[in-house]
């Protein structure tokens, strides 16, 4: 059991953005074994998402890029047990801007990290992957971790082919990985460029909030923490070699979810302006996550208006952090 383990060493990369600080703080409340952090602190990286645990004597966090192997061979002069790969770019509209940056970054990042373990065993690796790799799933149809690759813009091609890697390393130097999935996750830290925290903070504001195309493509949300969970109980319980989707029931096209987002802030659906859709954005994901419910014994606890309430709250406290990055960023 993971809490058990004390004297396990973990790898958190990645740990300074949105869904690697929410998993840190799990990790950090769960146990007391020695975690350390990579981060290059890209925009979407940053202290702020760290300063509640930060001072823990057990924890380290290192600035440091994992595509780099100089920056590895600093933080890797002895195993880690447990390697969580959360380090990569994230936005789908930055990589359709710049698709070379997404996959030298996921692709080699996640290569130099498997190399590494390769020098030095681990008891597991995780990479963390997306529902985006299976691409657009027709109604009432549900990709399961069988179902065809079909990524359909340059940051799931890149999560895709970093997926691949890691199969190839576990069948040709029997790698213990496992590959994890996730549905659209939403919550506290998470940079406003992806949409629950940009309608958030656009509404905050008074701001015209843009939705893409007519706002009929179809997302599943899952709060963060549930996310974390499911990690933790793939720590605990996961079987080497295999995938594991996680989803959720929030199924809704993206033009219901900025609705209810408004609604909950009071302000008027005339806020709402609709743009030029994303080039090959897909019509819908949806992950069939029965084997985790199954296998791991996970499921969700948070109830989607909870999160969000505590999702709105979180953004209503930063909100000068994230106004002020949003700015410099112009
Ligand atoms: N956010 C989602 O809804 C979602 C859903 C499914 C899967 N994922 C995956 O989960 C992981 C985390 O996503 P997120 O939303 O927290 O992203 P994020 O952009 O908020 O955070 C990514 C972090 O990785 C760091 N990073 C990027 N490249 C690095 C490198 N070469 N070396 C060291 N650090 C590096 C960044 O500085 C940043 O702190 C990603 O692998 C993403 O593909 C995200």
């Amino acid at each position: 059991m993971i809490g058990e383990e004390k004297m396990a060493r973990y790898l958190v990369t990645g740990g300074a953005g949105f869904i690697g600080s929410n998993f840190l703080s799990l990790l950090l409340n769960s146990n007391y074994s020695e975690v350390i952090c990579i981060d290059k602190f890209n925009y979407a990286g940053s202290e702020v998402n760290l300063h509640h645990f930060r001072d823990k004597p057990n924890f380290t966090v290192i600035k440091g890029d994992i595509c780099k192997p100089e920056d590895l061979a600093i933080i890797w002069q002895q195993p880690f047990d447990y390697i969580i790969n959360f380090a990569a770019e994230s936005h789908v509209d930055r990589s359709i801007r710049t698709p070379n940056i997404f996959f030298e970054n996921n692709v080699l990042g996640t290569l130099n990290l498997m190399n590494k373990c390769l020098e030095y065993p681990p008891k597991l690796f995780i990479q963390i992957s997306t529902d985006e790799v299976y691409g657009s799933i027709p109604i009432p149809y549900k990709a399961d971790e069988e179902s065809p690759l079909a990524p359909s813009n340059p940051y799931a091609a890149s999560k895709v082919s970093a997926d691949l890697a890691v199969l190839s390393y576990r069948k040709t130097y029997n790698l213990p990985a496992i590959i994890v999935r996730s549905v659209n996750n939403f919550g506290p830290r998470q940079f406003p460029e992806k949409l629950i925290p940009k309608v958030i903070v656009h509404a905050l504001e008074d701001k015209k909030i843009p939705v893409y195309g007519d706002g009929q493509a179809v997302r599943t949300w899952i709060y963060v923490m549930d996310f974390c969970k499911a990690i933790l109980a793939v720590l605990d319980k996961g079987e080497i070699g295999e995938i594991y989707n996680i989803g959720s029931s929030n199924e809704m096209t993206n033009l219901e979810l900025v609705r209810r987002i408004v609604t909950h802030l009071g302000k008027d659906e005339s806020l709402i302006r609709f743009v030029d859709d994303r080039p090959g954005h897909d019509l819908r994901y949806a992950l069939d996550f029965s084997k985790a419910r199954k296998q791991l014994n996970w499921s969700e606890q948070y109830p989607f208006d909870l999160a969000l309430d505590n999702t709105i709250s979180w953004y209503k406290c930063y909100f000068e952090h994230y106004a002020t990055k949003l700015a410099t960023m112009l």
